[in-house]
């Protein structure tokens, strides 16, 4: 335990300097970064690239013996690869809200987390534009800028404020319309902010009272999650089960009320369209 527990606390610092580098990396690169679709709608700059090359060598230069999986350099093997039991696994998202970056919108992120065995020990997740720092350690609770974080406290959805992601595919007819509409409908307002990572953090802090989406990718949510539940948030897939951060989906919420009502309407829309 006391040699985990150093790892952890080293990996922070490590971490820290990793985001903050690649943070103003993309804040150098904000005006003069190339964008290409890696798939319709789907971008890549070549920000992404340097900021995650900076964080890669940082971290393995700190910890060689550590995996490390971030979202620009992956093959579809090298992910299932990773999805195993490894000890010590870094999942980075270098740029989290690259379509917003693209367009010189200043909601992105760094994501940096750590994983041991499959479960998120620590997380951390930067928003250069406003020198927001979230940091979390599992069974540690959650800061910004060293300010401890606690949820919302919003039990009601009609008096909730509400994020939700789509996939860049996202389809006219599809469950994920029909759930925002019912959302929309049913809760004080509902945003599509185009930052999974600073979405979980917002409701961390209690900017937002919940946030649902139904395919995320683990580099995505892993250090968000982390962040949220360690500031009181409760966090499950869509059918109540538990949250796999490979998985794609889940239903976050401050509240436990909040979370149930919010969770009941997401599968009352998928059943419906069953
Ligand atoms: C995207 C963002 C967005 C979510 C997408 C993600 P990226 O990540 O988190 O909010 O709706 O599903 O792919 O591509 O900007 O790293
Ligand atoms: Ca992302
Ligand atoms: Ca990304």
């Amino acid at each position: 335990m006391q040699k985990m527990d150093t790892v952890v606390y080293d990996a922070m610092h490590v971490g820290i300097e990793a985001a903050q580098a690649a943070g103003k990396i993309l804040c150098d690169m904000l005006e003069t970064a190339t964008v290409r679709e890696k798939a319709p709608k789907d971008l890549v700059t070549d920000a992404d690239i340097a900021a995650q090359q900076c964080i890669e060598s940082r971290i393995l230069a700190a910890f060689p013996c550590h995996q490390f999986l971030g979202e620009e350099c992956l093959q579809p093997n090298v992910i299932q690869a990773m999805t195993s039991n490894v000890e010590w696994l870094w999942v980075v998202d270098p740029l989290d809200g690259t379509v917003n970056y693209a367009h010189r919108m200043p909601n992105f992120a760094v994501s940096i987390a750590l994983m041991h065995r499959g479960q998120a020990v620590l997380g951390i997740v930067l928003d250069p534009m406003a020198g927001e720092l979230y940091v979390a350690i599992l069974g540690q609770g959650a800061t910004v800028n060293g300010r401890k974080l606690q949820s919302s406290t919003c039990t009601k959805l009609d008096s909730a404020l509400i994020a939700a992601s789509f996939p860049p595919q996202v389809q006219k007819d599809s469950i994920e319309i029909a759930q925002f509409v019912d959302i929309l409908v049913h809760s004080q307002s509902v945003r599509r902010l185009g930052s999974a990572a600073l979405n979980l953090c917002y409701v961390a802090q209690g900017r937002l009272d919940a946030y649902w989406a139904g395919f995320l990718k683990v580099w995505d949510v892993a250090a968000g999650a982390l962040i949220a539940t360690e500031s009181g948030a409760i966090l499950s897939r869509h059918d109540g089960k538990p949250h796999d951060p490979w998985g794609g989906e889940l239903v976050v919420a401050g509240s436990e009320q909040l979370h149930r009502e919010l969770r009941c309407r997401l599968q009352a829309v998928e059943q419906d369209a069953c």
